[in-house]
């Protein structure tokens, strides 16, 4: 649920390190980007304390982006901009604030100077979505269009939107191209398909707009310090969180929903990748974004898909434990394969995923097994 939809100037909370934390790695970074006399820009992430965000936040700031860090913390923990400073060995404003609330938005614009937004806030989960869809039109699609409507005023014309896989929906064969039909078959679905039309009807009216709709797969893992990933309230709808709260003793045993599909063992397969790839997969596409406008649609995902049995087995090797599991019926709205076709992702960024499903399962683990530590 949305539990903030108004903006409290009182509750903007901005967190400056006075002293930014050193690296030699970053320093390394820092005086590659003084001698190129790279001029500093200065993203605005929405919903960058969640799980994807958090990560690309760590990246921006390795990059040596500035970032101004806003989300309402309705699916955060007000712990994670401590954890992305301590990663990206640098300053992060933090702004909690939703993207409802235009007024908001517009005295943080009138703040700061803001290059480009990367654009992560949103509910997500798709089990649940069907019972209260006005809720998911609501934040996600009214969200976009205030957030938007601001970026305009502004003239802030660079959006890196996070879209999905699911806009695929069911009747397409793998691997997905970004050019094939699309369709949903739930809210949540829905709104990633409204909001991906608004922002191609934005840019094709005002030919200063540049959008990216970045169509992830399956992101899993967490970064290798165990300090952020994903961390989900309740019981987990996804595969990867919920093998881990099995591994970590907090769930008895997984449900294979159906290994009766047309696949290699039955059980469904699809297209994992790390989300430290994924993260980086948003440098690329702002450095894209700098002398590219119009709106593209690009898959971010591995290429390769695993099955449902072959994730339980790479999280065994990484916790050395092993998985219980019971097959029961397939879950409604699943289909057989997804995965993406990754040649435009590799020919207009220049990026592909370079970490394997061991490298996934082991980052969530060792993840998970800090969770009761920090
Ligand atoms: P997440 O829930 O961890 O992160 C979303 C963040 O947005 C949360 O921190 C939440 O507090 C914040 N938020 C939600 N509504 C807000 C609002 N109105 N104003 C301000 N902040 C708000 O989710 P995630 O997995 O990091 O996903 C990020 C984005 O990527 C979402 O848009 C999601 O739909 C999309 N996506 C996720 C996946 C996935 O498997 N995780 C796959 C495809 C696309
Ligand atoms: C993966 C596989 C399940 C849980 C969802 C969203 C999609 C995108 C990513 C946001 C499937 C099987 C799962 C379990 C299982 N999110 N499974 N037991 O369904 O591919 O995609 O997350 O955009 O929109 O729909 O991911 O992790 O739920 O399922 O057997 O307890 O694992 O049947 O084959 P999915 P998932």
């Amino acid at each position: 649920m949305v539990n903030h939809f108004t903006w409290n100037p009182g509750r903007v909370i901005i967190f400056v390190y006075k002293e930014a934390l050193t690296t030699p790695a970053l320093a390394h970074r820092q005086a590659k980007t003084k001698a190129k006399g790279a001029i500093t820009m200065a993203i605005l992430v929405t919903g960058g304390a969640g799980y994807i965000g958090s990560h690309t936040c760590v990246e921006l700031l390795e990059a040596g982006y500035d970032i101004i860090l806003l989300d309402n913390f309705s699916n955060a923990k007000r712990s994670v901009p401590d954890h992305i400073r301590t990663l990206g060995g640098r300053d992060v404003e933090v702004c909690e604030a939703d993207i409802l609330d235009e007024e908001g938005l517009h005295s943080l614009f009138s703040r700061r100077s803001i290059d480009a937004v990367i654009h992560f806030a949103g509910l997500k989960a798709v089990g649940g979505c069907a019972q209260i869809p006005l809720n998911y039109y609501y934040n996600n699609v009214a969200g976009t269009i205030s957030l938007c409507r601001v970026m305009a005023t502004r003239g802030c014309k660079r959006m890196i939107f996070s879209s999905s896989a699911t806009v695929y929906g069911d009747s397409n064969t793998v691997p997905f191209k970004e050019d094939y039909p699309t369709s949903a078959t739930n809210p949540y679905a829905m709104c990633k398909l409204v909001i991906e039309h608004i922002l191609r009807d934005i840019a094709a009216a005002d030919s200063e707009w540049s959008v990216a709709l970045l169509r992830y797969f399956n992101p899993i893992g967490a970064h290798p310090s165990g300090l952020i990933g994903e961390d989900p309230n309740g019981i987990p709808n996804n595969l990867a969180p919920y093998i881990a709260q099995v591994a970590a003793g907090k769930l008895p045993h997984l449900n294979v929903f159906g290994d009766d599909y047309a696949t290699r063992d039955g059980t469904g397969i699809r297209d994992y990748l790390h989300v430290s790839d994924l993260a980086n997969g948003h440098i690329r596409a702002l450095v894209y974004s700098e002398t590219n406008r119009g709106a593209q649609a690009i898959n971010l995902g591995t290429g390769a898909g695993y099955s449902v049995l072959e994730v339980i087995r790479a999280f065994e090797r990484a916790c050395g434990k092993e998985i219980p599991y019971q097959v029961t019926g397939r879950r409604p709205g699943d289909i057989a394969e997804c995965y993406a076709d990754t040649e435009k992702a590799q020919t207009l960024l220049q990026w592909k995923a370079r970490r394997g499903l061991d490298e996934m399962c082991a980052d969530m683990w060792n993840f998970a097994a800090k969770q009761d530590q920090i």
